[in-house]
């Protein structure tokens, strides 16, 4: 029950005549799952029709951004309204001013610098805190994505406080030297690489809740703890919410942490839901270490397009428009689809193990009983990922083509698309189940 994907493979093969891979984000290329990757050609609300002209209920959301749904018509006609008085002047505007107002109002960030991805809004904090502590050494979760940043693509190194080995030509060894990685959910990890390199570490950057292995939340008072970690030693908790801020609460995943447990990052970062679906992102945090920062400080950064007036436009727009009941209804959303998948799963007789931060969860192929971090995730059964995956976009539901994301939903929901997925979700895992 294939569909149709002849346009999708022409322009498949068009793209990678003149394009690495054909894609311009490697995850696009279906390199994890095999076939065709569906070449969109638009989106609207729940939805996304491929250039054959298939619909699929979307449930990548663009990685994240797409909280509101697509083409949502408050963001569209805003983004109308401001291109018509031009696109980018250069110079400062008052929607960055607003956007940068809503951004301080729902999280703990006193100051903020707008950047146009999130992989820039990584790489500045970092540069940021290094400016700030005159410390050089960075500390990461193996399994924790901060963009593609030289010093963060270091990758693990299971044990103590093994020093980075670069995990992709073109990193030199100077920088992911500088990169301390450890496991993830593993506070005797922590403990040490502060106790051997406290007084030579600059930050530690984390997920807030990784998603990028995988949704793997913090066991309970974790990132409570690497706040205090950092503040006894003298460097900074850095915070990435690119991907959960704005999406998993109003305020991201502080709010659903450190809100409650009351502590504050020193620096997060942000992106996706931030920018309604344009390049825009952001860093922000304390005052005194914002203060560092050209043309107030000595620590450089710049962008043409920072503050762009449309994607601050769209970005303004998403959040206004971003209500405790649209949040409500993303997590009832997520929480119905989540329950149907393991329980067809379980149906199935397929091992699984699923796992959530609010309204942003995965499914684990895996016999273990719980994913605490990226070695346990690594383990999955990447084979029946991509049996399930295929059935689900056969009947008409694209989710992540890879089985270390999250899976995302918007408001635009309706009952008539998640109806669908659920409609899906039987065969899909028979199929999961074939593969063992
Ligand atoms: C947590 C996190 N940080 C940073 C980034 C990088 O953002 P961008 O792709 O906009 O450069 C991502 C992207 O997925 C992310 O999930």
């Amino acid at each position: 029950m294939s569909r149709p994907d002849s346009q999708s493979a022409a322009w498949f093969d068009r793209a990678r005549a003149v394009t690495p891979g054909g894609v311009n984000s490697p995850v696009r290329a279906f390199a994890a799952v095999g076939g065709t990757p569906r070449f969109m050609a638009s989106g609207r609300g729940a939805w996304l029709t491929d250039v054959d002209g298939n619909e699929y209920v979307d449930l990548v959301c663009s990685w994240g951004p797409m909280l509101l749904g697509h083409a949502h018509p408050e963001v569209l006609a805003a983004v109308g309204e401001a291109v018509a008085r031009g696109t980018s002047y250069g110079t400062p505007t008052a929607t960055e001013v607003e956007l940068a107002e809503e951004i301080v109002a729902r999280t703990p960030i006193e100051r903020v610098r707008l950047v146009s991805s999130g992989t820039e809004a990584t790489m500045s904090a970092i540069r940021l805190a290094r400016g700030f502590t005159g410390r050089d050494v960075v500390v990461k979760f193996a399994g924790c994505y901060h963009g593609h940043v030289d010093s963060l693509l270091a990758s693990a190194g299971s044990g103590l406080a093994t020093f980075g080995v670069s995990t992709t030509p073109g990193v030199p060894e100077s920088s992911a030297a500088q990169t301390i990685v450890l496991p993830y959910n593993d506070r005797a990890a922590v403990e040490a690489a502060f106790a051997e390199h406290g007084d030579r570490i600059a930050c530690l950057i984390t997920e807030a809740s990784p998603g990028n292995m995988g949704v793997v939340p913090p066991a309970p008072g974790f990132n409570a703890f690497l706040a205090e970690t950092c503040r006894r030693h003298g460097a900074l908790f850095v915070s990435d919410e690119v991907m959960t801020g704005f999406r998993v609460s109003r305020s991201g995943q502080w709010g659903r942490d450190g809100a409650i447990e009351g502590w504050t990052p020193d620096l997060m970062t942000f992106g996706k839901v931030m920018g309604g679906g344009f390049p825009a992102a952001a860093f922000g945090g304390r005052a005194d270490v914002m203060a560092m920062l050209s043309p107030e400080g000595p620590v450089y950064q710049a962008g043409t397009l920072a503050g762009n007036p449309i994607a601050t436009t769209a970005g303004l727009a998403t959040l206004r428009l971003a209500t405790d009941e649209v949040y409500a209804r993303v997590d009832d959303v997520a929480r119905t689809i989540s329950e149907a998948a393991t329980k067809a799963l379980a149906a199935a007789g397929v091992p699984h193990v699923l796992q959530a931060a609010g309204n942003m969860f995965s499914i684990f192929f895996t016999e273990a009983a719980e994913v605490p971090d990226y070695a346990t995730a690594a383990g999955q059964d990447v084979e029946a990922f991509k049996a399930f995956f295929h059935a689900m976009l056969d009947r008409g539901v694209y989710l992540p083509p890879s089985a270390f994301e999250a899976w995302f939903c918007s408001a635009a929901h309706d009952d008539r698309a998640v109806q669908q997925v659920l409609d899906a979700l039987p065969a899909a895992a028979e199929a999961a189940g074939g593969t063992r």
